[in-house]
C-alpha cells in the first residue's frame, strides 16, 4: 500500500501558473476520502483504503493508466474553447473525452482508436473506464445536488491493483471537479485559482463544510 500526501500547492495551465492555496491539502484529502467512500457505497472500487491524517491517505498501490478521463454535464473549461462554446450550456446527454497525459504535449483529446493503437489500454480497459465514469457521474452528481451545488464536469484516473483489479484512483476535488453553486451558479473550484476569480480558500472550505454536514 501506499501513502497518498495532500498538499497545498497549486499548478494550472500544465504548471504554467503555481501557487498555494492555503489549507487546500486538508480539505482535498477530506473531500476525496468522502466520495471515494460514498462511491465504495455504490459499487464502484477505488484504491481508497483509509484516511490517516489530515494530510495522508492510505491507498491500495496501482497502476495508472495514461488517460485523463473528462465527463461534461454542462459546458465549461477547455471543451468551450476547442469548439467555441459558450460556457453554462447544459448538456442532454453527459459528455466524455479521454485525454493522454504527457505534459511535453499538454495532454492532447484522444479517441478510442488512439488508446487501442498505443496500447494505452485495452479494448476492455478502455470500455470498463468509459462505463465506470457515467456511473460515477450519476452517483457524483446526486451526492453533489444534495449539498446544494452542480457538477459541471471532473477528471477521473483509473489503475490496476496488484491483484489485477480495475480501480478509480487518484483523488476527486475541487482541484478536479468544476463545481458551481445550485442556486447563484458561483464557481466554487479550482477555476478561481485558475482565473485569479479571489476568495479560493473560501471557497474551498465552504465545499468542505457542506460535505461535512
Ligand atoms: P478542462 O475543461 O480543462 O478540460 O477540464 C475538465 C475537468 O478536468 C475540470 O473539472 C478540471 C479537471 N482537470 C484536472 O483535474 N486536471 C487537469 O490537468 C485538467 C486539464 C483538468
Ligand atoms: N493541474 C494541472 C496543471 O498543472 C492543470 C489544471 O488543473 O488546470 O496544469
Amino acid at each position: 500500500m501506499l501513502i497518498q500526501y495532500f498538499k497545498d500547492d497549486a499548478t494550472a495551465f500544465n504548471a504554467a501558473k503555481k501557487g498555494t492555496i492555503n489549507g487546500k491539502g486538508v480539505i482535498n484529502n477530506k473531500i476525496s476520502s468522502t466520495i471515494f467512500k460514498f462511491l465504495e457505497g455504490r459499487g464502484i472500487k477505488t484504491h481508497f483504503v483509509d484516511l490517516l491524517s489530515d494530510r495522508e491517505m492510505l491507498v491500495k498501490h496501482v497502476k495508472i493508466f495514461p488517460l485523463e478521463v473528462v465527463i461534461r454535464n454542462i459546458t465549461a473549461g477547455s471543451v468551450c474553447k476547442r469548439l467555441g462554446l459558450d460556457e453554462g450550456v447544459v448538456l442532454e446527454k453527459p459528455l466524455t473525452e479521454f485525454f493522454y497525459k504527457s505534459d511535453s504535449l499538454n495532454d492532447p483529446l484522444v479517441n478510442r482508436d488512439h488508446i487501442i493503437a498505443f496500447d494505452w489500454a485495452t479494448p476492455e480497459e478502455f470500455q470498463y473506464m468509459w462505463k465506470e465514469a457515467l456511473r460515477v457521474n450519476e452517483a457524483l452528481k446526486e451526492f453533489w445536488k444534495e449539498k446544494g451545488v452542480k457538477l459541471v464536469d471532473f477528471k477521473l484516473e483509473f489503475g490496476r491493483d496488484l491483484e489485477g483489479n480495475l480501480v478509480l484512483a487518484d483523488e476527486v476535488s475541487p482541484d478536479t471537479c468544476r463545481l458551481w453553486d445550485a442556486k447563484t451558479n458561483q464557481k466554487l473550484d479550482k477555476d478561481r485559482f485558475r482565473f485569479d476569480l479571489g476568495a479560493v480558500e473560501e471557497s474551498y472550505k465552504n465545499l468542505m463544510e457542506r460535505v461535512a454536514q
